[in-house]
């Protein structure tokens, strides 16, 4: 059957959720949207791991009992889940496991005894009882040797925890054992045998190397003297089971492993095995205890382990409330739609690696990638398409008699080269998209929305509007752009959801582009004269420093720019500029005279015969893109200046160089013998047109 499973770890309940916890369902929430668009019948659990010695502690210091803490944190996973579009009602996961739940407990009851009545590869029983003598981080719930532990400054005193600083707990007493030493063999012979077993590669290294080096026998179980909150062990009720035992066995019972009724409304047959996401940190639990155990048991292996990176600061530091660098959620919530968290989150970690976060490189992203990107390119074909075609898609097809008048204008006749393009993004998408490619995936959908808008503003629709002669031509150019639109609403639906609906509702298109398997599509298949939605704005512009001002964000201090009312103070005082050089002086009235305005390079290329020259449309925020030429195509690649924002000298008498005309200048810097261009541009964002003062 064609199914899917996908997981994210299961949350400690003794605290509240922060951005990592949001950032793996965002993760498993997009696979699982994407599987479905595809017919995949898919099951995405998430939830919260609600036993152990750390919660009970929590409790106790909340004053609360164990269970009434566990209901209290995940009265917040359930807000944060629903407010960021994860739960049920919204599309997302399909179960918020718990391991409170009774059908949790019988489960795992049903593992441990069939694991206890199983031998080793080695023929040995795989969980027998004895004696444990350690020290156990109740943070981490993993007991820690000797390498993994910060011996103490004063003798007497405890270890301490090299993640997280805290002391560790002395354990000295009888214990079962899972006799893990047995399973390094059988284990290595998985990774081989499956070399995508454990994602990405280097992390499947790092496991393979711990398993060579030798393994020793888990502790499953504590006295109930010792730790009462967690599911008694069956048939010896004075011990309670590991509480990694118990977590990492939700991903069977929460789909009706050990229990009938589960299996009724769920299916462990029908899903298992699963996609387990987790972050690098509790990697280890996922590609070696739990495979063991499942070996043990004889039940199938998960189908993958997944590794993802960390989120650290925009300095690369660990984020924690101590360094006050951390993500609020709350502060997402107020300022950042939910669909540029989720693009940032995606196109922002390569998926494996750590990436950094901050709320100022979330705005930018937020501006240049969905705002001038795909949410202007949306606006801009469709406003097109309300002028010029009366809100009717207009015909993609140019009649055979008006295709030489067409072929005048330097508009393509062959649609099948757009089309082409579209599809070859649209394989690789989809190919990177499910080797989790993410950021890979998203710049290949990138790549259509420069190639579109490179083909508008090539096209110039607004001249052509001009001409009664050409309207099929400009029909066409605008018929391009609106297909591509609805194939990238479909790409990009399980990155952001509700962004591809709200264009897919403004191309006047039925139905919603969860339901539209991106591997099915037809260029082609809008239809023409159907009627197009309301245009509306889908990524409004971020006011960058308005926010970052409101936002208190001490990690970020610099980041805050001045507000616009504050006086502009002059950059370069008398004495200093005698010291650069400069010679003499102009009145600020002559400075006033030079009009200088943002732009934004759309396109960029050379010119044949002219090595030196490079023909650009740059876009300053007038209903045309000017076209300037540049003498810098020495220097400069012409591919990587397109998007970039520059400054350009608006006022410049137009002239004419090479036969083409140039509609202003780009200002540079020059420096050096031969006078080496380095083009003006700006750090922050900020619209194109504005005037420079
Ligand atoms: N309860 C265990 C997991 C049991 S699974 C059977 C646990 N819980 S946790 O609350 O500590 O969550 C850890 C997970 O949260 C990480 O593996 C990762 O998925 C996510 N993240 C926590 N901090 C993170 C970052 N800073 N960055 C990215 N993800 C992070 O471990």
């Amino acid at each position: 059957m064609n199914t899917f499973y996908v997981t994210t770890p299961i949350y400690y309940a003794n605290s509240l959720p922060h951005l990592g916890h949001l950032y793996t369902m965002i993760v498993a929430d997009t696979i699982s949207r994407a599987k479905r668009q595809r017919s995949i019948d898919t099951y995405f659990l998430t939830g919260t791991d609600e036993h152990g010695i750390n919660i009970e502690r929590a409790a106790q210091k909340a004053g609360r009992t164990p269970k009434e803490q566990a209901d209290y944190v995940v009265s917040y996973y359930k807000k944060m889940t629903s407010e960021f579009g994860l739960d049920t009602a919204h599309g997302g996961y399909d179960i918020f496991m718990r391991t409170t739940e009774p059908f949790h407990y019988q489960g795992v009851s049903e593992l441990w005894r069939r694991i206890a009545k199983a031998k080793t590869p080695k023929g040995n029983d795989a969980i027998y009882k004895g004696h444990y003598e350690g020290w156990f981080c109740a943070a981490c719930a993993e007991y820690k040797t000797e390498d993994e532990y910060q011996k103490p400054k004063n003798e007497g005193d405890p270890p301490t925890c090299l993640i997280h600083d805290t002391p560790l707990d002395r354990v000295s007493e009888e214990s079962y054992f899972f006799r893990l030493s047995d399973y390094d063999e059988a284990l290595l012979s998985v990774l081989e045998e499956r070399p995508d077993f454990v994602r990405p590669d280097y992390r499947r290294n790092e496991v393979a190397s711990f398993l060579r080096g030798g393994l020793q026998d888990l502790s499953v179980s504590r006295l109930k003297t010792s730790v009462s909150w967690g599911i008694p062990v069956p048939d010896d009720p004075a011990h309670t089971m590991y509480v990694w035992f118990d977590a990492l066995t939700n991903y069977i019972t929460a789909i009706g492993f050990g229990n009938e009724e589960r299996q009724k409304v769920v299916g462990f047959d029908k899903y298992w095995p699963a996609l387990h996401l987790v972050g690098k940190d509790i990697l280890r639990f996922h590609a070696v205890y739990w495979p063991a155990f499942l070996l043990a048991a004889g039940i199938e292996l998960p189908r993958a382990i997944v590794a993802h990176g960390m989120w650290l600061d925009p300095n690369g530091r660990k984020m924690s409330k101590t360094l006050g660098n951390t993500i609020e959620l709350d502060i997402l919530q107020k300022y950042f739609s939910i669909d540029s968290i989720r693009y940032f989150c995606l196109r922002e970690m390569v998926f494996g690696q750590d990436g950094r976060f901050g709320y100022e490189g979330l705005i930018d992203r937020a501006n240049s990638d969905l705002a001038s990107g795909w949410g202007n390119l949306s606006s801009r074909t469709l406003t097109m398409i309300a002028r010029y075609c009366d809100s009717r898609i207009p015909s993609g097809v140019i009649p055979e008699d008006k295709l030489l008048l067409a072929k005048r204008t330097g508009v393509d006749t062959d649609e099948t080269t757009v089309a082409g393009f579209i599809e070859l993004a649209r394989d690789q998408f989809v190919h990177q998209f499910d080797n989790l490619a993410f950021s890979k995936a998203l710049e290949t959908a990138w790549s259509v929305v420069a190639r579109v808008d490179k083909m508008i503003t090539d096209a110039k629709p607004w001249d052509l509007a001009k001409d009664e002669n050409q309207k099929q031509t400009l029909g066409v150019v605008l018929y391009r752009a609106a297909e591509s639109l609805r194939w990238l609403s479909v790409l990009l639906y399980p990155v952001m959801p509700e962004a591809s609906r709200a264009i897919w509702k403004q191309l006047g298109l039925d139905g919603s582009p969860a339901q539209i398997d991106p591997t099915q599509l037809k260029w082609g298949e809008l239809k023409e004269g159907s009627t197009i939605g309301e245009v509306q704005p889908v990524f409004p512009r971020m006011d960058k420093a308005k926010i970052m001002s409101e936002i208190s964000a001490p990690t970020e201090p610099s980041a805050v720019a001045p507000g616009p009312s504050e006086p502009s103070a002059p950059v370069v005082h008398a004495t200093q500029a005698d010291a650069v050089g400069v010679t003499s002086f102009i009145e600020i009235d002559d400075f006033a005279k030079v009009d200088l305005r943002v732009g934004q390079v759309l396109s960029a290329e050379r010119i044949p015969k002219a090595d030196k020259l490079l023909l650009m449309k740059v876009d300053i925020g007038e209903e045309q893109p000017r076209q300037i030429l540049a003498g810098i195509a020495q220097y400069y690649e012409p591919e990587k200046l397109i998007g970039r924002k520059v400054v350009i000298v608006a006022n410049l008498k137009p002239r004419k160089l090479r036969g083409l005309e140039s509609q202003g200048m780009v200002v540079a810097a020059s420096y050096g013998e031969e006078g080496r261009p380095v083009i003006a541009t700006f750090t922050e964002d900020v619209p194109n047109g504005a005037r420079l003062k």
